[in-house]
């Protein structure tokens, strides 16, 4: 049986294919306000404005390539037995070739009625226009979560952190909860790592892997592939 791994990803995983982070300098929520772009209460007040946030941010994921992480990341499933829990709402692990993946925080690239969160839709042109409807007759959103909306999974990923030996955090400050707080349904005896390349406080019995993530994943799972433990 192969040995199970949960990787573990935030925005910095993506940051390297182009796409920006939230909290770093130059982050998303440095230009724009929480409440008024990803909460029920500004989709309420301007919902033009809310989908043109989501617009630019889908087509900037369109135009984004899988990076070195993202594909070391799908190498692992040759020997490991790889489930990716990610808060990000690009596709990049996927085109990278995981085969598991699951987005806690939703999906860009689908739409969602407004009447009915079971009405999923992929999409197939760039922009969620104001008139786009469902097939009941109500308008599209995201298909993401915003603050104050259920974060997806959560059960199965808390069981899939429990049962991992190895976890492997990329690219996440850890502040967003109850995503973040799936570190802590980690084993005490699994094999811990938290990739970012600033010094930020790691959760309990992580070892810093300091650096960005498309150096250091590619040779974390290069040392893992070839049945080294470390880097
Ligand atoms: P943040 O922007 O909060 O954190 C990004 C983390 O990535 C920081 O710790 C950076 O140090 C690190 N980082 C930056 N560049 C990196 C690189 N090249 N390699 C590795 N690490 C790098 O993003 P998240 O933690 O993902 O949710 O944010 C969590 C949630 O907050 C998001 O899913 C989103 C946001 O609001 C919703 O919108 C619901």
């Amino acid at each position: 049986m192969k040995e199970s791994v949960v990787v573990f990803t935030g925005a910095g995983v993506s940051a390297e294919s182009g796409l920006r982070t939230f909290r770093d300098m130059g982050g998303l929520w440095h230009e724009y306000a929480i409440e008024d772009v990803a909460s029920p209460q500004g989709w309420r007040k301007h919902p033009a404005t809310v989908l043109r946030f989501y617009d630019e941010r889908r087509r900037a994921v369109l135009e984004a390539q899988p990076n070195a992480a993202h594909l070391a990341i799908a190498a692992l499933e040759a020997k490991f037995d790889v489930v990716v829990v990610t808060q990000n709402i690009d596709d990049l692990h996927e085109r990278a070739g995981s085969t598991r993946v699951i987005h806690v925080h939703g999906e860009i690239l689908k739409a969602r009625s407004t009447l009915d969160p079971s009405l999923v839709y992929r999409l197939d042109k760039p922009g969620i226009a104001l008139g786009d409807l469902c097939e009941h007759g109500s308008q599209l959103r995201p298909d993401v979560v915003w603050f104050g909306e259920d974060v997806r999974h959560m059960d199965d990923c808390r069981e899939y952190f429990a049962a991992a030996s190895r976890i492997l955090t990329i690219g996440t400050s850890l502040t967003v909860y109850p995503a973040a707080g799936l570190v802590r349904f980690a084993r005490h005896d699994s094999k811990k790592y938290f990739v970012s390349p600033e010094g930020q406080p790691l959760p309990r019995g992580f070892t810093w892997l300091k650096g960005h993530a498309a150096k250091v994943v590619p040779r974390l799972a290069e040392a893992w592939l070839s049945g080294r433990e470390q880097l």
